[in-house]
């Protein structure tokens, strides 16, 4: 149930009954030398969507820019600042929850959005907003998608430009494989990084990954262990009256 694809009488009817919006977030960045510039959003959207069709729960266009300046370094990278963002996503929220929405699901593909994310939150309460309530669903962490992560990449998953993420949006842009060779990365890094250290540090943009692992072969089950793991959250969520 898409939003973009609805009219304003029929948001209207939907908001006679429920109050739920699905929020897709992500960003556009660099995913190594293998993967998509827009495998945040492209996953976050595709999650959301089919959640949302099962749950009969609206969901929003997604927000396909994120925090994402340490990757500015490499071509393609886009990034909005972190007090930015959180003003964007407070802004849609006020703006949502004047039309009645009260129940927010945040389906995020981007780790490094959550404490913006976060922050929108907060402000939102610090003003009030009675009744609403909001959640920030980190796709990738639920756990019926870390158990099947674990399953095809054990410890070759990482933390960015993941097969697992790959799989998943090549598979939605109907691509099996690429080639991909891993280079040694430093044991350890301090976090947050800027663009030039990240570079430095992690030259092919890819971070404790082995992105040679994906297959577009594997997104239809990580697909459906996301969408299970987002019903189920969602499903279960709590309520404020
Ligand atoms: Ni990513």
């Amino acid at each position: 149930m898409r939003l973009a694809a609805a009219t304003w009488p029929e948001v209207s009817e939907y908001l006679k009954t429920k109050n739920s919006l699905i929020v897709p977030i992500g960003s556009t960045e660099q995913h190594g030398p293998t993967g998509l510039i827009g495998t945040d959003y492209l996953s976050a959207d595709a999650v959301a969507r089919e959640a949302g069709e099962r749950l009969k729960i609206l969901v929003s266009p997604p927000l396909s820019y994120g925090v994402s300046s340490h990757h500015m370094g490499f071509p393609g990278s886009a990034t909005i600042r972190p007090s930015v963002y959180q003003a964007v996503l407070a802004d849609l929220f006020r703006g949502f929850y004047g039309h009645g929405f009260r129940r927010f699901y945040v389906v995020n593909g981007h780790g490094g959005n959550e404490a913006s994310v976060r922050a929108a939150f907060q402000e939102l309460k610090h003003e009030g907003h009675s009744g609403a309530t909001f959640q920030l669903l980190d796709w990738w962490k639920l756990p019926e998608v870390s158990k099947l992560a674990n399953e095809l990449y054990g410890n070759e998953e990482g933390s960015h430009a993941t097969p697992t993420e790959l799989s998943l949006t090549f598979h939605l842009e109907n691509i099996e494989r690429r080639e991909y060779q891993p280079v040694p990365e430093p044991p350890s890094s301090a976090w947050p990084l800027t663009s030039d250290e990240m570079r430095r540090s992690f030259v092919t943009g890819t971070m404790r990954s082995n992105p040679a692992l994906a297959r577009g072969s594997h997104g239809p089950r990580i697909l459906e262990a996301a969408v299970q793991g987002l019903v189920t959250v969602i499903g279960n969520s709590p309520v404020l009256e």
